[in-house]
C-alpha cells in the first residue's frame, strides 16, 4: 500500500480519473440543456463527481507518505467523517426539500462554496505564507470572490424564503458605494502583494489588507444582492451560480488541484451563460443586473390605480368553455407547483385533447422560482413534450386561441410589463395572454405575484378569474367536464 502510495503510478491514476470526471461534467452539462437528456446528464454529473471523490482521497492518502504528515488512519478519519456527516445531511435535505423551496435551496449551498473559498484562502495563506506573488494574488482573488458569494447568496436565500423583504434596498448613491468597495479592493491587493514580496515570513502584516478586503468584499455580496428587486431574482440566483463557480476555480488555484479549476469554470462559466440568457429573456442589461440592480430605481406598483371590477368563473362553467374550444393555451406559474397541480393538469390536457381540442403550454422563462421550474413539473406529470412551447413559440398564437388558462401565474402574464412604462416589470417580455377570447385565472385571492405589481389581465374584459386552489379547481373542473 505505501508503495503504491508513494508511486509515480498513483499521479499518474489521479490525472487519468481527473480527466475522466472532466469529460464526465462536460457531458452533465450538455445533457442537462434538454429536457430528453436531462437524466442522463445529471448521472454523468454523478458519476463525474464520485470518480473526482475517489481520486481526491487517493491523493489526501499519498500525502501521508510525505515527512512530517498525519498518519494514514487519521488522514481517512478526518476525511471519512464530515463526508458521512455532510452527505448525510445533504441526502436528508435533498429528499425532504420541495420543489417550490430549490432556489432557496441552491442559493446555500452557493454560500457554502462562497464560504469554502474563502477557509481555503486563509488557510493558504497562514500556511504558505504569501511571499510568491502568483499564489499571493490568488489567495486574495479568492477570498474576494468567496466573500461576495458568501454574503450575496445568504441575502438571496433569505429573499427567496420570504425571510427579508424581496423589494430593492435602494441606498443613497448605492453605485458610487460598489464602485468605492472595488477600488478600495484594488487598493488592499497591491498593499497585500507588495508587503508581501517586502517580507517573505512575515504573515502579520499581509493578513492586514486580506482581512480588510474580506470585510468589504462580504459588504459588497451583501449590498449588490440587497439592491435587487424581486422580478430580477432569477438572474440573481443564475449569477451566483456562476460566482461560486470562480469561487471553486479560485480554490482550486490555490490547493494546485486542476480538476477543482476545471469544474470550477465550468460552473462558473455555464452560470454567467444562462444569467445572460435570462437576462436576454427577460430585456434586462446583463451588467446592469450585476452591478446590483441598476436601472431598477423607483417606479409605480400599480397597487393605487384603479383597474375597475374583476369578474368570476365557476368550475362547471369553465369546464364547458374548454369543451367547446378548438384551441386552448394552458400558461401555468408558481402557483401550480404550489398546488401540485400539475397532475390534474396533465388529467385535463389529456381529457381534452381526446375531445379533439388542441391543447398546448406556453412556459415563460422565467415562470416559477427556478429556471425550468414548469417543465421539470409538467415532464412529472407525463406532458408530452412536443406540446410545452417556450414563450416567444406561443406568444403569436393568443390572437387565435380560444381559451387561455393562466393557472398559479401573475407576474408573467402582467400586462403592465408592456403597457405601463413606470411599472418594476416594464420592459420584460411576457406572455401576451389577454389577446385570446377567454381567459381564466386559476389564484386563490387577488393578491399581487412574486414582484409585488399589481396585475390590470385580471380585470379586463375578456378575463374570469377561478378562485381557489389551482389543484382542487383543475379536479373539480375534471369533474364536471362533458363525457
Ligand atoms: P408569481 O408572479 O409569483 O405568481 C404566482 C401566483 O400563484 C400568485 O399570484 C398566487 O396568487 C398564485 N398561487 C399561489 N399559490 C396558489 C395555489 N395553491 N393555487 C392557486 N394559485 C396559487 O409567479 P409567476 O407568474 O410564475 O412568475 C414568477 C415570478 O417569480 C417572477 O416575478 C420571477 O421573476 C420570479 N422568480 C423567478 C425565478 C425563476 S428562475 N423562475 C426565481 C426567483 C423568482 P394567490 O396568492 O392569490 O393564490
Amino acid at each position: 500500500m505505501t508503495d503504491f502510495l508513494r508511486s509515480s503510478e498513483l499521479v499518474g491514476l489521479v490525472q487519468g480519473l481527473y480527466i475522466i470526471a472532466g469529460v464526465l461534467f462536460i457531458a452533465a452539462l450538455a445533457g442537462l440543456s434538454k429536457h430528453e437528456t436531462a437524466k442522463r446528464g445529471n448521472l454523468a454529473g454523478m458519476v463525474g463527481m464520485g470518480i473526482a471523490l475517489v481520486a481526491t482521497v487517493l491523493l489526501a492518502m499519498r500525502q501521508t507518505e510525505l515527512p512530517d504528515f498525519r498518519s494514514l488512519p487519521v488522514t481517512l478519519v478526518l476525511i471519512a467523517v464530515p463526508m458521512v456527516v455532510g452527505g448525510a445531511i445533504g441526502a436528508w435535505r435533498a429528499r425532504t426539500v420541495e420543489m417550490t423551496g430549490m432556489p432557496e435551496l441552491i442559493a446555500l449551498l452557493h454560500s457554502f462554496v462562497g464560504l469554502a473559498a474563502v477557509l481555503v484562502g486563509f488557510n493558504s495563506f497562514f500556511t504558505e505564507g504569501s511571499h510568491d506573488r502568483v499564489h499571493a494574488i490568488e489567495v486574495f482573488v479568492g477570498v474576494f470572490i468567496g466573500a461576495v458569494t458568501l454574503t450575496g447568496s445568504i441575502v438571496a436565500n433569505l429573499k427567496l424564503s420570504a425571510k427579508m423583504k424581496s423589494s430593492p434596498l435602494t441606498l443613497p448613491g448605492r453605485h458610487l458605494l460598489n464602485l468605492a468597495i472595488l477600488v478600495l479592493s484594488a487598493a488592499l491587493l497591491v498593499w497585500f502583494v507588495s508587503d508581501s514580496s517586502m517580507l517573505t515570513d512575515d504573515i502579520e502584516v499581509g493578513v492586514i489588507p486580506l482581512v480588510l478586503m474580506t470585510v468589504l468584499a462580504l459588504l459588497l455580496g451583501f449590498h449588490l444582492v440587497a439592491a435587487i428587486g424581486g422580478g430580477d431574482m432569477p438572474v440573481v440566483v443564475s449569477m451566483l451560480n456562476s460566482y461560486s463557480g470562480w469561487a471553486a476555480a479560485a480554490a482550486g488555484f490555490m490547493l494546485s488541484n486542476d480538476l477543482l479549476i476545471i469544474t470550477g469554470s465550468l460552473v462558473g462559466s455555464s452560470g454567467a451563460i444562462l444569467s445572460y440568457i435570462m437576462c436576454k429573456a427577460m430585456n434586462r442589461s446583463f451588467i446592469s443586473v450585476i452591478a446590483g440592480g441598476f436601472g431598477s430605481d423607483g417606479g409605480s406598483v400599480g397597487e393605487d390605480r384603479d383597474y375597475g371590477e374583476h369578474r368570476e368563473i365557476k368550475p362547471d362553467e369553465t369546464a364547458d368553455l374548454l369543451a367547446n374550444a378548438k384551441s386552448v393555451v394552458i400558461t401555468p406559474g408558481y402557483g401550480m407547483a404550489v398546488a401540485q397541480a400539475q397532475y390534474p393538469v396533465a388529467e385535463l390536457t389529456a381529457a381534452l385533447r381526446d375531445k379533439g381540442v388542441d391543447v398546448r403550454f406556453g412556459i415563460h422563462p422565467v415562470a416559477g422560482r427556478l429556471p425550468g421550474h414548469m417543465n421539470v413539473l409538467l415532464a412529472e406529470a407525463r406532458v408530452p413534450y412536443d406540446i410545452v412551447l417556450e414563450m416567444d413559440e406561443v406568444n403569436d398564437d393568443f390572437a387565435e386561441t380560444d381559451v387561455v388558462l393562466v393557472i398559479g401565474a401573475n407576474d408573467t402574464v402582467n400586462p403592465a410589463a408592456i403597457e405601463e412604462p413606470g411599472s418594476p416589470i416594464a420592459g420584460m417580455p411576457v406572455l401576451e395572454v389577454w389577446h385570446a377570447r377567454d381567459v381564466i385565472v386559476f389564484k386563490r385571492s387577488m393578491a399581487t405575484g412574486y414582484a409585488g405589481v399589481q396585475n390590470p389581465l385580471f380585470f379586463k374584459e375578456n378575463t374570469r378569474m377561478l378562485f381557489g386552489d389551482a389543484k382542487e379547481r383543475v379536479e373539480d373542473i375534471l369533474r364536471s367536464l362533458p363525457r
